[in-house]
C-alpha cells in the first residue's frame, strides 16, 4: 500500500499487540496553549457496591460464568444485550432480561428526567483540535461523551488531528485542558512519537512527559481492534484517560470483508464495535475520535464524488462527522456534516510542523 509520509515519519512502532503501559507521571506543570473555556468534571457516577449475586436470578455459579466471560462490573451487565448474556452464561432470554433490568435498577439507569440529562451534559469536557476556527465550528472543541469521526482522502490531516488530540488532552485544567491521558489504537502503523514531541513542544508541554501519557496499541485485524478497545476500558477507568483515538476505524474491516457477500456480516460486526465504543464514551465521559477514508461514489454526478466508508452504520453512530479536504499551502478545510445540535459549516485550518493550527 503506498502511503504519503512526511519526512519526520521515520521511526517504526515497536510491534506487539499489548497496550503499552508507560510509567506514571506527575501532573504537567508546563504552560499550555492559550486557554479555551472548558467545562471539566468527573465522569458521570455509575457506581455501586453491589455484587453479581445481588442481581435477580444470579447465583454463585452464574456469577462465576459472568466473570469468566469478561463481565466484571454491574455496569457491564446493565449495558449488555440480551443476546450477549444468553451466549455468555447460557441462560434463557427471560433470565438475561431480568439480569439486565435488575442491574439497571441497581445503578438507577432506567428513564432519566431531562433535567438530570442536562446535569450529565454539564460534565462534558472539550478538547481543542489546535485550531480555534475548527474548535468554534465544533462548538468549542471536540466533546467528551461522543464519537467524532473525521473522514477524508489520504493526507487530509485525519491522523494529524488524532495525534494533536493526544497532546492537547494533556493540557492542564488550569490552562483550559482536561489534564487527561490518551489511548491510541493504531491500525495502519501511523503513530509517530517524534511527531508527538514536535506537537508537545509547540504547545509548551514537556515532550517526554507527554509521551508517557499516551498508551499506544497496534491492532492487526478487526477482532484485535475490537479487543483493544475493550482492553482500553481498564486504562480509561483507572488512568484518567480522556481521549481514545482509533486510526483508522474502517481500514481493517474494509480489507477483511472485501466481498459483496460479506457486507452484512461486516456491518453487523461494525455495529457491535460502535455500540461498545458508545458505551465507553458515555459511561467514562471520554471523547472517542475515529478516522475514516473516503471511497468514490459512482452514483454521484454533482458535487464531491466521494463518500465515507462504512455506510449508514458508521454515519448514524458517530455523534459528529467532519469531512476534511486538502487545500493550497498546507491548508485544510474541515466541514461539519453531521451534528445533533450544531449547524453545518466549514473551517479552514493548517497542518504544519507545529501540528494542527489556524
Ligand atoms: N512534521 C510535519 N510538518 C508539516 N506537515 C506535516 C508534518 N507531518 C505531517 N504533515 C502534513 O500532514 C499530512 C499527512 O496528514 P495525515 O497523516 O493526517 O493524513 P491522513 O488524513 O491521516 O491520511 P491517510 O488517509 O493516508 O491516513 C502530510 O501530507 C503533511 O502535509
Ligand atoms: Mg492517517
Amino acid at each position: 500500500m503506498s502511503r504519503k509520509k512526511s519526512e519526520t515519519d521515520v521511526e517504526e512502532l515497536p510491534q506487539g499487540i499489548e497496550i503499552k503501559l508507560q510509567e506514571e507521571t506527575e501532573t504537567q506543570e508546563t504552560a499550555g496553549s492559550e486557554p479555551v473555556e472548558q467545562t471539566v468534571s468527573e465522569a458521570p457516577g455509575l457506581k455501586t457496591n453491589a455484587s453479581f449475586e445481588d442481581l435477580a436470578g444470579v447465583g454463585p455459579a452464574t456469577a462465576e460464568k459472568l466473570r469468566a466471560s469478561g463481565y466484571n462490573t454491574i455496569e457491564s451487565i446493565a449495558t449488555a444485550s440480551i443476546g450477549e448474556l444468553v451466549e455468555a452464561v447460557e441462560v434463557s432470554d427471560n433470565k438475561a432480561k431480568e439480569m439486565i433490568i435488575s442491574a439497571k435498577e441497581l445503578l438507577n439507569m432506567s428513564f432519566e428526567t431531562a433535567d438530570r440529562l442536562l446535569e450529565k451534559r454539564k460534565c462534558v469536557g472539550h478538547i481543542s483540535t489546535g485550531s480555534k476556527k475548527l474548535d468554534v465550528l465544533l462548538g468549542g472543541g471536540l466533546e467528551t461523551q461522543s464519537i467524532v469521526e473525521f473522514f477524508g482522502e489520504f493526507g487530509s490531516g485525519k491522523t494529524q488531528v488524532g495525534l494533536q488530540l493526544c497532546v492537547n488532552v494533556q493540557v492542564p485544567v488550569e490552562k483550559g485542558g482536561l489534564g487527561g491521558k490518551a489511548v491510541f489504537i493504531d491500525t495502519e502503523n501511523t503513530f509517530r512519537p517524534q511527531r508527538i514531541q514536535q506537537m508537545a513542544e509547540a504547545v509548551g508541554l514537556d515532550p517526554a512527559e507527554v509521551l508517557k501519557n499516551i498508551f499506544v496499541a497496534r491492532a492487526y485485524n478487526s477482532d484485535d481492534q475490537m479487543l483493544m478497545a475493550e482492553k482500553a476500558e481498564d486504562l480509561i477507568k483507572n488512568d484518567g484517560v480522556k481521549v481514545l483515538v482509533i486510526d483508522s476505524m474502517m481500514a481493517l474491516f474494509r480489507s477483511e470483508y472485501g466481498g459483496r457477500g460479506q457486507l452484512a456480516e461486516r456491518q453487523q460486526k461494525l455495529n457491535r464495535h460502535l455500540s461498545a465504543l458508545h458505551k465507553i464514551a458515555d459511561l467514562n465521559n471520554i471523547l472517542i475520535y475515529i478516522t475514516n477514508q473516503v471511497q468514490s461514489d459512482p452514483a454521484m454526478f454533482f458535487g464531491d464524488p466521494t463518500k465515507p466508508i462504512g455506510g449508514h452504520i458508521l454515519g448514524h453512530q458517530s455523534t459528529f462527522r467532519v469531512y476534511l479536504r486538502k487545500s493550497k499551502g498546507g491548508k485544510r478545510i474541515g466541514r461539519l456534516v453531521d451534528s445533533p445540535y450544531l449547524p453545518e459549516g466549514e473551517a479552514v485550518f493548517m497542518v504544519s510542523e507545529k501540528g494542527v493550527t489556524d
